[in-house]
């Protein structure tokens, strides 16, 4: 019966949508239940004991739906929290940057990565360990961006502000001569456009979400979890706080309509 139950997602937001839409193309037979903690985001600038105590009472609230795998749909939480809660439950887990770093080293030509994501995820360094680890010779470029997640939660995406603040970020990695670029943050898929017009069309961007949703495909088919029956979906969205708000930005992401999402207090629950 285990095949037949959920995936839980989380993120600090709106963000792991974009691996959830990953997960609903790649592997459409599969039930979704996604926590989105809208309350406490943003992550990216909170210290690494806070994103894990905030990761493991998710994984406690997923854990309580009966899913049967986790993935962090966070670049900051899996780079300051998969580590430590992957032994403390028994449940298998993925996060987001070992499969976006991996696809980064594969893909470079001339060894030179950027990457771009919240501070947090910048400063545990934990893409240039896990790069330099695969390849030595490889020389990572990071810059945290920190206004790119509150201008895509206003629906900025597409917006002169938005190209301007992209600019300034990126222009300093760009003197590195990259040829590859990884978003390093959940969020940042959603301004590919605008930052494709700022690196031009030589630069590979990488997007650790679609590498995700492959992971999480071959963890389910090694553990031999995954749901192969054309199953009744029911996926189920919960946030901390704004669950309309949520429910509209998710309506214009998924490729399925999300018709209920709901509050719940994590803390109490979790
Ligand atoms: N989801 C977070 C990440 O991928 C970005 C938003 C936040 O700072 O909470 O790092």
């Amino acid at each position: 019966m285990i095949n037949k139950a959920p995936i839980g997602v989380f993120d600090s937001g709106v963000g792991g949508l974009t691996v959830v839409k990953e997960i609903m193309n790649q592997i459409p037979g599969e039930t979704i239940i996604y926590f989105g903690d809208t309350a406490r985001l943003p992550y990216g600038s909170k210290s690494g004991k806070t994103v894990i105590t905030y990761t493991r009472q998710i994984i406690r609230f997923l854990m309580s739906k009966g899913v049967k795998a986790i993935v962090i749909a966070c670049n900051t939480a899996s780079a300051f929290a998969l580590e430590t809660v992957k032994s403390e439950f028994d449940i298998p887990m993925i996060g987001v940057v070992t499969p976006g770093a991996k696809v980064a080293a594969k893909t470079t030509r001339n060894g030179r990565i950027g990457v771009i994501g919240t501070e947090g995820t910048i400063q545990s360094g934990i893409y240039n360990e896990y790069l330099s680890r695969t390849d030595s010779r490889l020389e990572v470029f990071g810059k945290a961006c920190p206004l790119f997640v509150p201008l895509v939660e206003e629906g900025l995406m597409d917006d002169p502000v938005t190209l301007e603040m992209a600019r300034r970020y990126i222009s300093e990695i760009l003197e590195h001569q990259i040829d590859t670029l990884v978003l390093g943050c959940t969020h940042y898929p959603l301004l590919r456009k605008t930052i494709r017009k700022v690196v031009g069309e030589d630069i590979v961007l990488v997007n650790p979400a679609y590498e995700t949703a492959k992971s999480l495909v071959e963890v389910l088919t090694e553990k031999g979890i995954r749901n192969d029956s054309t199953p009744k979906l029911n996926h189920k969205f919960y946030v901390s706080d704004g669950a309309e708000k949520f429910k509209r930005f998710a309506n214009t992401i998924l490729p399925c309509e999300v018709m209920e999402t709901k509050d719940i207090n994590i803390e109490e629950l979790g």
